[in-house]
């Protein structure tokens, strides 16, 4: 059976599509999920694709990837660079994580620069507009894959 990966969007990225065109591009949630789970079938892994404006239900979905999911793909929006509560969150679920923006976050304001989720992730893809998530799909995938082998 395919292993399950857990892919979450955190706040105003249900916007997707009207939300600042210009810094996340014009394709809405439901194509960016669409194109999330060919890659992941092409990788034969099983995506599990959620998104909450909740700090609360991110958490809560965070902590089921310990025993339901092999590795986490997170955008987790503001609350990058202001919630610990998801970050604590990501440290308890102890599976590989991969931080994903659509921006260049460093190329922005100051505040965006800082994330709290970095320190735990395996690795930081940002500022490929929804190719950062399928570029995540993909490191996750040879990640997985590595760790099987070893
Ligand atoms: C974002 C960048 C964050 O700073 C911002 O708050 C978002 C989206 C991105 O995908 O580029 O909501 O995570």
């Amino acid at each position: 059976m395919a292993q399950s990966i857990l892919v979450l969007h955190g706040p105003n990225l249900n916007m997707l599509g009207t939300r600042e065109p210009g810094t996340y591009g014009h394709d809405t949630l439901a194509a960016v999920n669409q194109q999330i789970a060919d890659r992941a079938q092409a990788a034969g892994l099983n995506a599990d694709i959620r998104q909450s404006n909740s700090e609360g239900e991110l958490v809560g979905w965070i902590q089921s990837a310990l025993t339901d999911h092999a590795g986490l793909i997170i955008n987790a929006g503001a609350y990058t660079h202001t919630s610990l509560a998801i970050a604590d969150a990501v440290r308890a679920a102890a599976k590989p994580t991969i931080e994903v923006h659509m921006s260049n976050v460093h190329a922005r304001e100051a505040f965006r620069h800082h994330s709290y989720i970095a320190a735990t992730a395996i690795g930081i893809i940002c500022g490929f507009g929804a190719m950062s998530y399928l570029l995540a799909v993909d490191a996750l995938a040879a990640h997985l894959a590595e760790t099987e082998r070893s």
